[in-house]
Order: C-alpha cells, then structure tokens, then sequence
C-alpha cells in the first residue's frame, strides 16, 4: 500500500511536466489545447498579455478568443502557428446600383503575431469583382480581380484562377489587414446573377468547392497566424532573464519576420517553453530502431548488438546470436536425421517397386484419380459416337462430362488384342502420369475395372493441329504469330520430354494429329502410347516400328533405333507442315514431270529462295519473312538424314522461343511506338542477319519419301 502511494507521488511531478500549460493553469479550453506560452483564465498563465487569450466558457462549447475578433482553433508550438477565424469583406448589390457591404479591418496588435505568407492567400470571389488587401498602416497594397458569366460560373473544379474566383500571395510581415471590395460595374450587367463578393484570408485547408455551396457560412474563413515567443535576436546568455526558452532546448529563428521561436534539443521532448525532457528512447520501440541492447543516455541512448553480432544496433546487426546458432546446428542434426531415415526408407520402397514394375501396381504410385466404369459410361453416355473423337495409337477416344462438368477425354483400347493392349496402356500411363508441363495434355485418371484400364485426360477443346492446318475454315493458322507460338510451345513440350522428365521420354510419334490445340489454341502434346523410356545408360532404343509414315525418321526406318533425334525429325515434319500446309507424304509433281516429295520439295524451295510461294499463309512484311525463314533453316536441319547433324530438341525449342520473343517485342513496338518504327526495323534487321548467319550452311539432304498418296493417321 505505502509502495502504491510513493509510485503515485513519484509520478506526479513527471504528469504535470508533460502537460502543455504552466503547472496550476488551465490547459485547454473547450476542445483546443492552449500550450504554454498562451495562456488562459489568469494572466499569469501567459508569458505575456500577448499571448494571453480569452477563454469564453459563457457559450457552447467554449470558444478561444485572440483580442477581440479572431476565434483561435488550433495553436501549434511546433510550427509556431496558429489557426484563427477572420472575418470576410462581403458586398452584395440588388442589381440597381445599390449594395451593401462589410469591409474588414483586421489588427494582430503590437505582440509578436503576423499573417502566414506561406499558408495563407487573399481570395477573393464574385462575377464583377475587385478585391483590395493592404494593411492599417499603408506599407503594400495588393489585389486580385475576378470576372465571370452566368456559364463559366457553373465551374465546378476547385480552381482559383480569376474566373469567378481569384487569389494572390500576402507579403512577409503582416501584422494588420484592411480587405475592401469594389465593382466595375456595380454588377449592372448581371442583374441578379451571382450578386455577392467576398474576399477573405484562406489557409490551405480552404476549399473553393465548399465555399460555393449556398449553405456554408461565408462570413468568416480560417487564416494562419504565425507567432514567435519574442521579436528580437536569441540572447547570446542563454541564462539571462530575458531568454525565453526553457531547459534543453534551441534558440530558432522564425522565416517570417524578425524574432525567435524555442525548439527541443534533439533526443528532448516536450514544451520548448516550459523547459524540454530526456526521451527513454528504449520505450518507444517504433520510433527508434534498437536491435540489440537498448540503454537510455541524456539526450541519446546507445544500443548494443547481441553477443555474437556486430555492427550498429539502432540500424541493424550482422552475424548469428548465439541462440540463432545454436538453433541452426539442432536444425542441421534433425534435418540430417531425418534425411538418413528417409533415405533408409526409399531403398525400402524402391525395392517394392521393383518388384511391381510391370505389373498395373506401378499406377498406385501416381497421382491420379481412380474412376468407376460406371461414372466413365455416364460421362460418355456409353461411348456414343457423338461422342467419338477420334482414334489414338491403340485405341478409340471419347469425350466425356463428368458430373461435376468437367470435360474429359477417355482412351478406350480396341478390344483385339487384350493383353498387349492393357501393356501399352499401363505403359502411356505410368510416362503420362509423371509429366507436369502446359504443353503436354494432362492426364485425370484411370479406370481400372475394365478389362483393359481406360485412360482418362483433361479434354483439349479445340481439335488437332491437323484439322487446323488441313481444315479451310480454320483461320488460327492463317497468321504467322500463331504458327510460330504452336510450334514454339510444340517445341518447348518434346524437349521436356527429351531433357526434363526423367527418365527421358522419346515420344516416338509426334505428327499434327497429336498435338492438340485449348481454348485458347495453346498446344498441347498428346498420345504417347509409342513412347519409350530411356534408362540412364541407353542413348537409343531398339523398338518394334511405329509411328506414322510422312513423319518417320528415315535412319530409324534403316536402323530400327528409334533415338530423341527421331522426335526432331518428325518436329521438323510439323514445321515443314505449319508451313506450307500441305500433308506429309503427299507429293508434288513439277514441272519436268518427276515427282518429288513435299519434304524434298520444301527443301527445294529454301535453296532456291521460293520459299514464300509454298506457304499457307499471307506474310504481313518482310521482318515476319526473316523469321520465316529462319524457321524455314531450323526445320531443314531438324530433317537432316543424319541424326548426328540434327540439334537437339533443346536448341530447336530455344531457337523458336528467341524467334517467338523478337517477334513479340517487334510486335508491342510496333503498337506502342510508331515514331520509332524505322529505328527499330533497322536494329532488328541487324539482330536477324546475325541469326541468319549461325545457320547459313544447309547441308544436303536426302530424304526418305514413301510412296503413298493417301497416307493414314497412324501405322
Ligand atoms: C472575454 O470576452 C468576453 C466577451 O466575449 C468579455 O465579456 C470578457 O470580459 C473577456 N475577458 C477578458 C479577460 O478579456
Ligand atoms: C491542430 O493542428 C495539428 C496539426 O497542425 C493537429 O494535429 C491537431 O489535431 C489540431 N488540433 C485541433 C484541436 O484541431
Ligand atoms: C442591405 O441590408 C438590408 C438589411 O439587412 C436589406 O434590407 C437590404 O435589402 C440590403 N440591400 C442589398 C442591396 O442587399
Ligand atoms: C482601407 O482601404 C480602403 C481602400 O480600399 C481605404 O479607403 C481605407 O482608408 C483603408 N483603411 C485603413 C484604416 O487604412
Ligand atoms: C445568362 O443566361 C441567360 C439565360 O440563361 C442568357 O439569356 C444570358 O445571355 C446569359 N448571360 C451571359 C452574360 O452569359
Ligand atoms: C456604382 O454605384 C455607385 C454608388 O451607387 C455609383 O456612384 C457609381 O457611379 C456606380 N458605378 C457604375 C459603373 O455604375
Ligand atoms: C475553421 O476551423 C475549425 C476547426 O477546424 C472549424 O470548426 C471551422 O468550421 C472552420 N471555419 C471555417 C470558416 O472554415
Ligand atoms: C546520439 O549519439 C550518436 C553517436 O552515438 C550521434 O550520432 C547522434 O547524433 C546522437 N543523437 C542525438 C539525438 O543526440
């Protein structure tokens, strides 16, 4: 209990310093804080009758008056400001001449008061009107007119600029103010429209938009009054009597007229006037930054880093506590305990696996969804033709809604021969299900109930690329952007099989008819019943032959290796393809009556600068030509006869991807800046011929063509 009161007593004196007024007075009136110097209710509250105000409490609330007609708001010490109403100067004419009218006469007195230059200008408002500002001793004399009609009084943006309304800056040292209005033509030619002025002292808190409402009071506006505590220098004895400022603090000079203002030493708060207290600055964490140990000083505090640290506390330290240290070796030891378990734990699975492999237990490792051959026969509405679209390697596929709506494709297997079959499904599935690319169609699921499993995948929406090449209504690849985004993504798929998924994925078949196109005519690689893993140490494949003729790579044809560069060669075929539009395999009979395949034709046609006649699509410009061709050179390499001479996938996806990225950029600029249209053709220009040159040496090519006229889908 005694500790309780000794805590109470101890603390008083520290409440009554925080507080604004001289200890015993009163320290605000109404809602306005009356901070030392001012004062109110006892002179002796003020530092002098200047700066002693009148306390109204007769009314409600209580008002603050400085000398007689200024209602004070707000004092600021920091700013040394103070917001105080004036009257306005008012005129208003019935439209016969006659008007009556207020002038203002505002007088700060002799105390150390003057009007803000800064923040305060004389605005003056009307149709007809010349607003006067001076003061009451004739030392300036300024003004602003304002002019208007019935329409640009409408004006309804907060502007000032002498249309209805005008303002004009005040000189330093205003002590008094005499605002009078006048008229050129006592509003005669308005008649009643708009017949009052106004001129007025407006702080930046004024709003032109307010003012214009009919029901703001006009008869006064808020000004800012400067004060400093003495006009006059800062004492060289600070000790002297006549100094002002109190304990801890600095002697500031005001901008606006002579005299001096009080300010708190840095690291001191409080009432300059009253005398300035140390800040424990490790109590107030937000305001100042303390990382370490925080230890209050007079005036400052220090801030040592934890042991360990260095550096800066109050900015930051470097380095590990020792805690943190200590956390991160206990971190390191679980993490490396963990780790070995769970190493000893995949040995474990993998042997399981193993075991597994060829059977259909491998899908249990995959994440995907198990369907009922219920929910699949509903969704396709028991593979009704309508439904049908169109056969894949081994089997038939249909579309499919399920019951949440989502739209699915289902590979159901030819029935005739069940056990290869459910072998070349279980292996689609097991290479589908551990690619995660956006251009690789995604697989859903499967249904394992059948006699076969069905394979169940996200439905692509807007066919195949084939249709779309092949197809005359189809418009998507009728502009160059969209050929080269397909083959680009195209691109970018097989060479995530090649390279990225692992083990790495031949695909073994790529044609037009399996790559499809979303929504959006995204590509999407699809079908990969005649893919092949290949294990670490193998580089090619000895498989039974599939694929499809136009697109089979000739040295496979000879070898029986199908190999990644198999894959290129086929792109190459889609390239040849997108281009030209015409189907692989097919032939083209010239001139000298030989036949010649399309491959060999295409090929042709890059030696002998034709090229722009055998495409399907219209070339918007010579810019989009060089990129053409420069496509045109990667798929003559893809073709080369020689699966040595070939690039990798890799290279042919990031050669189509720079191409795709220049012509996008071309594009954008194109669009964004016309002005720079002719630079910017020169400088790519430059950036093609460089491209061009990397791949200026063709080599020759011999081509394997087949000699069927009317080649399938699919072997
Ligand atoms: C304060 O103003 C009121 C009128 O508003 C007046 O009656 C009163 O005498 C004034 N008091 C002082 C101390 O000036
Ligand atoms: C006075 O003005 C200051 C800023 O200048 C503001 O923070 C404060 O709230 C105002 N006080 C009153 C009572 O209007
Ligand atoms: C002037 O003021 C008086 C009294 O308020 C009023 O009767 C008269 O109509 C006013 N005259 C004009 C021109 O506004
Ligand atoms: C105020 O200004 C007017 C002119 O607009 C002038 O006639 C008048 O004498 C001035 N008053 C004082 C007190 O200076
Ligand atoms: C003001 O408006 C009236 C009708 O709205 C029109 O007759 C008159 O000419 C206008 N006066 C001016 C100065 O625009
Ligand atoms: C304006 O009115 C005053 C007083 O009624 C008169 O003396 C003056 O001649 C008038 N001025 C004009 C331009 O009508
Ligand atoms: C002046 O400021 C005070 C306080 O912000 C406000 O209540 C008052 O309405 C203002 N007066 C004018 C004329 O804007
Ligand atoms: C506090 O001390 C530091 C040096 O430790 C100095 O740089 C800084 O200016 C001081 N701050 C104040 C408010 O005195």
């Amino acid at each position: 209990m005694s500790m309780l009161w000794l805590t109470l007593l101890l603390s008083w004196p520290a409440a009554a310093s925080s507080s604004n007024a001289r200890p015993g007075c009163e320290e605000k009136c109404g809602d306005v804080i009356v901070p030392y110097p001012f004062g109110i209710d006892d002179p002796k509250c003020a530092m002098d009758e200047y700066f002693f105000l009148n306390c109204s409490r007769s009314v409600s609330p209580p008002q603050l008056w400085f000398r007689i007609n200024i209602e004070v708001f707000n004092i600021s010490v920091e700013d040394g400001t103070m917001i105080g109403s004036i009257w306005t100067a008012e005129r208003c004419y019935d439209g016969l001449g006659d008007y009556n009218y207020t002038d203002v006469r505002t007088n700060l007195g002799d105390g150390p008061f003057r009007f803000s230059d800064t923040r305060n200008k004389l605005t003056a408002f009307g149709c007809d009107t010349y607003a006067y500002m001076g003061d009451l001793v004739g030392s300036f004399w300024s003004g602003c007119i304002s002019i208007c009609n019935n329409e640009s009084a409408k004006i309804t943006e907060n502007s000032c600029s002498g249309i209805g309304c005008c303002h004009t800056p005040l000189p330093k040292s205003t002590k008094s103010l005499n605002l009078t209005l006048r008229s050129a033509y006592n509003h005669s030619r308005l008649g009643n429209f708009m017949p009052c002025d106004y001129a007025f002292l407006a702080d930046e808190t004024f709003n032109l938009l307010d003012f214009r409402l009919s029901d703001y009071d006009k008869s006064s506006s808020n000004a800012t009054i400067e004060w400093v505590v003495k006009e006059g220098k800062c004492p060289d004895d600070q000790n002297s009597n006549v100094y002002r400022c109190g304990d801890n603090t600095n002697c500031d000079y005001s901008e606006n007229g002579e005299g001096y203002r009080c300010l708190c030493k840095p690291g001191f708060q409080g009432n300059p006037y009253l005398g300035c207290h140390d800040i424990d600055e490790c109590k107030e964490k937000e305001r100042y930054h303390c990382e370490g140990t925080c230890k209050n000083t007079f005036g400052n505090y220090t801030c040592d880093c934890p042991i360990g640290m260095h550096g800066d506390g109050k900015v930051s330290c470097q380095g590990f506590r020792i805690t943190t240290i200590a956390a991160v070796i206990g971190a390191a030891i679980f993490t490396m305990t963990v780790g070995i378990l769970a190493f000893i734990a995949c040995r474990e699975r993998r042997k399981k696996r193993n075991f597994f492999n060829n059977g259909g237990m491998i899908l249990k490792h995959q994440r995907v969804r198990i369907f009922s051959e219920a929910e699949l026969i509903k969704a396709t509405k028991n593979y009704d033709k309508s439904n049908f679209l169109g056969e894949g390697g081994f089997g038939s596929v249909y579309r499919g809604v399920l019951s949440d709506d989502t739209q699915v494709a289902v590979k159901k297997p030819k029935e005739a021969d069940k056990i290869r079959v459910s072998q070349e499904f279980q292996h689609e599935m097991g290479i589908v299900s551990q690619i995660n690319h956006k251009n690789v169609v995604k697989i859903l699921g499967l249904c394992l109930q059948t006699k076969v499993p069905l394979l169940v995948y996200e439905f692509v929406s807007n066919g195949t690329l084939f249709h779309h090449i092949h197809s005359k209504s189809s418009q998507v690849l009728k502009t160059w952007k969209n050929c080269l985004r397909i083959a680009a993504e195209t691109a970018s798929a097989l060479d995530y099989f090649h390279s990225l998924a692992s083990p790495p994925i031949i695909h073994g078949d790529v044609k037009s008819t399996n790559i499809l196109l979303d929504d959006n005519y995204m590509a999407k690689v699809a079908d990969f019943g005649a893919s092949v893993l290949i294990s670490p140490n193998q580089t090619a494949m000895a498989t039974k032959m599939q694929g499809t003729f136009g697109y089979l790579d000739p040295e496979y044809l000879m070898t029986g290796n199908l190999t990644e560069k198999s894959d290129v060669y086929s792109f190459g075929v889609v390239l040849v393809e997108l281009l030209t539009g015409v189907k692989p395999g097919s032939h083209k009979t010239l001139a000298s009556n030989e036949k010649i395949s399309i491959i060999q034709y295409f090929l042709s046609s890059i030696e002998d600068y034709s090229l722009r006649q055998i495409l399907s699509f219209e070339v918007a410009d010579e810019t989009e030509m060089e990129e053409i061709e420069i496509v045109a050179e990667l798929a003559s390499k893809c073709l080369r006869s020689s699966c040595l001479n070939r690039p990798t996938m890799r290279q042919v996806s990031e050669e189509l991807d720079r191409i795709k990225k220049l012509h996008d950029n071309l594009w954008a600029q194109e669009n964004s800046e016309e002005t720079e249209h002719l630079l910017g053709d020169s400088s790519v220009s430059n950036r093609f011929q460089h491209a061009t040159a990397e791949i200026a040496h063709p080599e020759t090519h011999s081509v394997v063509s087949f000699d069927i006229e009317n080649y399938g889908d699919s072997m």
